[in-house]
């Protein structure tokens, strides 16, 4: 068993620990010990993750003395609504939970966002423990407590800060991930090196080829370095007023990629490589960072077996798209910019500027 210490998400008296431990769902039944579970757990799950390790859990946790009630949703992102917490608040206050019943939260980032919501307003809130099983999942939408749904008007539009009392992650849940899946998580693994840590992303530009291989060491390595990041970042501004929005990065054009595909023709990760190479392309543009710069992230992500270049679209699209994200302040985009790979910093971007670039951008991909 490969095992890698946990980290901790310190948050004064909602501090948690996230375990990262390759086989950790074998033993499943002791972290439900040592973290007093008792009564019933209703366990988040969607099909597809079901399918895989949903009978383990329900096992372990009967085997634990507690009483487990799956809560089966359909996979995707079109089950991340107020109609499917509604659901699962139905089956919780059917199955009469508690104040101190626990939600497992066992999937992606879309059952996360999900059980972690319902749990922030069950009875005005239930502990619950993330139980990540995507790529995305496990390096970053379990850590933070960022829950919700979407709004007809908006992803993300409704929901609320709710951390967890644990995160377990396995990392061998990765090898039944859809490949699409495994690479678009990638797109996250290496923003963290962009925004943070240069031997990072030195690591990941001489492990990928392993990385491609899912070598169970590497995977384990890249998760728990990933969550340390996220988690000193959360720590120092758990709120999203300043420092988190570190983590944006590569998600302004992303997001909005991601938004005029209609959520159908990228999936997040893959509208977040492109964000990575073309936000860097901006900042460059900018005089912010250097050609050299662009160019490493550029080969990584293509590495990585993620695309860089921008869909057909045109700049007003794009513009339109990110003046919608919640990233933008008082009309203003505010651009998370690297400066050298481990550093960003964060700067407003206007109209001028981003059309200017792109009609540059446009023309040197035409000349090429
Ligand atoms: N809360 C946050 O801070 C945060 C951060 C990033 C992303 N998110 C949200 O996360 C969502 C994206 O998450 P995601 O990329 O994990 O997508 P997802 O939850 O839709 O999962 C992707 C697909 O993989 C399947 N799957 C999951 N684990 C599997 C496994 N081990 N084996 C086989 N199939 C498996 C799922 O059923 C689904 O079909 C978005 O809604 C995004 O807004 C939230
Ligand atoms: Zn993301």
């Amino acid at each position: 068993m490969t095992s890698v210490p946990s980290v901790t998400v310190s948050l004064v008296d909602r501090s948690y620990e996230i375990s990262i431990r390759a086989g950790l769902f074998e033993r499943l039944g002791r972290e439900m010990n040592r973290y007093g579970l008792k009564g019933k757990v209703g366990i988040v799950t969607d099909r597809h993750v079901a399918r895989h390790y949903l009978k383990t859990i329900v096992e372990t946790a009967k085997r634990s003395g507690l009483e487990p009630v799956p809560i089966i949703l359909a996979p995707g992102e079109r089950s991340k609504t107020l109609q499917t917490v509604e659901h699962i608040l139905n089956v919780l206050a059917r199955h009469r939970f508690e104040r101190s019943s626990h939600l497992l939260a066992l999937g992606g980032g879309v059952v996360g966002d999900l059980a972690g919501f319902a749990a922030s307003i069950y009875q005005r809130g239930i502990p619950y423990i993330q139980v990540p099983t995507t790529l995305v999942a496990q390096v970053d939408s379990s850590v933070g407590g960022k829950t919700g749904v979407d709004h007809r008007l908006g992803k993300n539009l409704i929901g609320s800060f709710y951390q967890p009392r644990a995160v377990w992650i396995d990392p061998l849940t990765l090898q039944t991930l859809p490949a699409r899946e495994w690479v678009a998580g990638l797109a996250e693994v290496i923003k963290y090196g962009i925004i943070a840590d240069t031997s990072f992303f030195a690591y990941l530009q001489r492990k990928m080829p392993a990385l491609q291989q899912q070598s169970p060491q590497v995977v384990a390595s890249i998760v728990k370095r990933s969550c340390e990041i996220k988690a000193e970042v959360v720590a120092a501004d758990e709120r999203e007023s300043d420092r988190r929005r570190i983590l944006n990065y590569g998600h302004t054009i992303g997001h909005a990629l991601e938004a005029l595909g209609g959520y159908k023709s990228l999936v997040h990760g893959e509208a977040v490589g492109i964000g990575l190479v073309q936000e860097a392309d901006l900042a460059c543009f900018q005089g912010i960072c250097t050609h050299e710069v662009v160019e490493a992230i550029r080969c990584l992500v293509n590495e990585a077996g993620l695309s860089d270049r921008m869909p057909a679209t045109t700049p007003t699209k794009i513009w339109k798209a990110m003046l919608h994200d919640k990233k933008v302040s008082a009309g203003q985009v505010i651009g998370v910019w690297p400066t050298r790979i481990g550093e960003v910093c964060m700067a407003p971007l206007s109209k001028e500027v981003f059309d200017r670039w792109y009609a540059a951008s446009r023309a040197a991909l035409i000349s090429t």
